[in-house]
């Protein structure tokens, strides 16, 4: 049997990790060979790859990124994209693909599954915001990154008596802003799926003011838009001009900026902005985040050897399940309302 594996779409703490499993345990358990194709889906459509060695392998488990590249493109949005796929999987004698990635890279993988392409999927995304699993792997090590950010934050907001906008992650989804936010002690927490009244966030900045808190971190994600129609306009401005890649995903970024100058403006306080960025997706994955790529990896591994294909393992109740791929991809995962308007809301504002 041969495998042939690939990690698609943003890099996370964690893939490395599940590389070493998938090659690891196919090699031990079953015979496995694996081929690694580099810069995930290109490299299939350019036929770019390279055996994977089992012994090397071992180092992998607490390397950062992907050593075998990454990229967001889409086979189907190419000239005869998904028959070059397929053709170049069988000259290579690839028997089934696991494919590591988010909603994109295993929404590739799903269709080329109804294609006939036997395909194992493995969710990842720092963003969280994959359906089916309770969690992705990578999102822990945001969430521990962004608070670490939050906590430096604040000593300096403190000393000088500011607002700090602290910009993190989250395209469609707020999970990294809600957990580092209820972790880092955030005064403020916007996410993407409730949009924001900036004068009530205002009003919530200078009744702390008024209780003699005389600073504030706002944790907000960078999907994360003003509810007012014209303020929303305004936010967005900043990035109209941003590319989009081949899945038509416009390059997100500086919502910060905007709400600090906004917030300096209303409230009259002074307010800086720091955006984490790729800081949050880069460096080791944690411990948990180790333990559940490997999980996965091994689980991809069992579920090739089943003959279980057309699916994504996914962590549900604590326990490594399989599900179809196609209930994982295309609707994302929004926060979990009882974490940001229950756990969160007594400490906000
Ligand atoms: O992988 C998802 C994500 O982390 C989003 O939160 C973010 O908008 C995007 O990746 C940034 O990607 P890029 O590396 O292309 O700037």
């Amino acid at each position: 049997m041969r495998l042939g594996v690939l990690t698609g779409g943003g890099d996370c703490p964690g893939l490395n990790a599940v590389i070493r499993a998938v090659v690891i345990a196919g090699h031990v358990r079953y015979g496995y060979e694996t081929l690694g194709y580099l810069d995930g889906w290109r490299g299939v459509l350019d036929d770019r790859a390279r055996l994977l060695d089992p012994v090397e392998s071992d180092g992998l488990l607490a390397l950062g990124g992907t050593v075998l590249g990454t990229s967001r493109t889409n086979p189907f949005a190419e000239e005869r994209g998904a028959e070059r796929v397929i053709a170049n999987l069988a000259e290579r004698g690839v028997d089934v693909v696991v494919a590591i990635g988010g909603d994109d890279t295993l929404g590739v993988a799903n269709r080329l599954g109804t294609m006939g392409v036997r395909v194992v999927g493995v969710p990842k995304t720092i963003d969280n915001d994959l359906a089916g699993t309770e969690v992705t792997f990578g999102f822990q090590t945001a969430v521990q990154t962004a608070t670490e950010a939050i906590d430096r934050l604040g000593t300096t907001a403190e000393s000088h008596h500011r607002i700090i906008v602290c910009e993190v992650m989250g395209r469609n989804a707020g999970w990294i802003a809600t957990e580092a936010g209820i972790a880092g002690g955030a005064a403020e927490i916007l996410v993407p799926e409730v949009p924001f009244d900036l004068d009530e966030v205002c009003a919530k900045l200078l009744r702390r003011h008024e209780r003699g808190q005389f600073f504030s971190i706002v944790v907000v994600a960078e999907g994360a838009l003003p509810a007012h129609a014209g303020e929303a306009e305004a936010a967005a401005g900043a990035r109209s001009d941003a590319p989009t890649d081949a899945f038509g995903h416009a390059r997100l970024g500086g919502i910060g900026d905007w709400l600090a100058g906004e917030l300096e403006r209303r409230t009259g306080y002074e307010a800086r902005s720091t955006t984490l960025g790729h800081i949050q997706r880069g460096g080791s994955p944690t411990a948990f985040d180790r333990v559940l790529a490997t999980r996965f990896g091994v689980a991809a591994i069992e579920a090739v050897h089943d003959g279980d294909f057309g699916i994504m393992v996914a962590l549900q109740a604590a326990a490594i399940v399989r599900i179809p791929l196609s209930d994982a991809v295309g609707k994302p995962k929004t926060v979990d309302r009882d974490l940001l308007d229950g756990v969160a809301a007594p400490f906000l504002g």
